[in-house]
């Protein structure tokens, strides 16, 4: 059973941290099978089962949907539920109501984006609430329209002091640990050498405590476009398509369904309809 002691435990064993998100019950119960060490509930869901062109628009109740469907797939993995943009940053009572629902639904911890006086003390709040918080710096996508769009962030040594600066606050403040998104392997590094808590690379390289993807990316199911940090380990995309294709040809050839697939009439039964 994976718990947020686990994080800590990984980081000081020297083990890294496998996590992938998930927004269904089937995809969630395979990663409960794998023994992933953290499930995130990511709003990436917007773009990835839901089609929007970025994470604006998806609402906390929303996300509910997903969190419930992802609980009841995976019974022993740790769920963390992303909060939505707008559904944190309004006052610390309204981010903490949004915890707290986000907990009911079945996630074990939430992940707020970014590091300001209000996100510090709404992660006080919610761990003294009972709510694990997971920090997330670096690429921000809630704050993409200030940072002007996907940029690599901590590539001076001023940004890195900056972020490790942040990343330490957020420590103070209670976080199990922190995502650090898009910047240069070594920036992740220093950061990650200088924190007591797990860092979670994600197009952060090799020498964070952990990693997280989107699982859809490394199993090749969303095909929208593919961030240069994926590396893929399946190709669902095709598989399914090969699928699709051999099922049109049968239906449109008659060829299914068959025999094995349908359920006989008693002979009996037919010899006594009237037409
Ligand atoms: O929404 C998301 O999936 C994320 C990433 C860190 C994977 O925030």
């Amino acid at each position: 059973m994976k718990t947020v002691s686990t994080f800590q435990r990984l980081k000081d064993n020297n083990e890294k941290i496998a996590m992938l998100t998930a927004y269904d019950y089937s995809t969630a119960q395979v990663l409960d099978k794998a023994e992933i060490d953290g499930i995130l509930v990511g709003d990436s869901l917007a773009m990835v089962a839901l089609g929007y062109k970025d994470t604006y628009n998806i609402t906390i109740d929303e996300m509910l949907i997903f969190i419930k469907a992802v609980a009841r797939g995976a019974k022993n993995s740790f769920i963390i539920g992303d909060m939505p943009f707008m559904s944190y940053n309004l006052s610390v009572e309204q981010g903490l109501e949004n915890a707290g629902k986000m907990i009911k639904a079945g996630a074990n911890a939430v992940k707020l984006e970014g590091c300001n006086e209000h996100i510090l003390n709404l992660v006080k709040r919610c761990v003294e609430s009972g709510i694990p918080v997971l920090g997330h710096l670096g690429f921000t996508p809630q704050l993409m329209n200030t940072i002007g769009g996907h940029k690599i962030q901590g590539k001076t040594a001023d940004n890195i002091e900056l972020i490790l600066d942040s990343s330490k606050k957020l420590e103070k403040a209670g976080c199990f640990g922190i995502v650090l998104e898009l910047m240069p392997a070594e920036s992740a590094k220093y950061i990650t050498e200088n924190l007591k808590i797990p860092t979670i690379g994600i197009g952060g390289g090799k020498y964070c405590s952990g990693q997280i993807v989107v699982t859809d990316d490394i199993i090749g199911k969303f095909t929208d476009f593919t961030p240069k940090f994926i590396k893929k380990y399946a190709n669902i995309h095709d598989a399914v398509l090969l699928g699709v294709n051999a099922y049109k040809k049968e239906v449109k050839e008659g060829l299914f369904p068959s025999a094995q697939e349908s359920f006989e009439l008693n002979k009996e039964e037919k010899s006594k309809l009237k037409c």
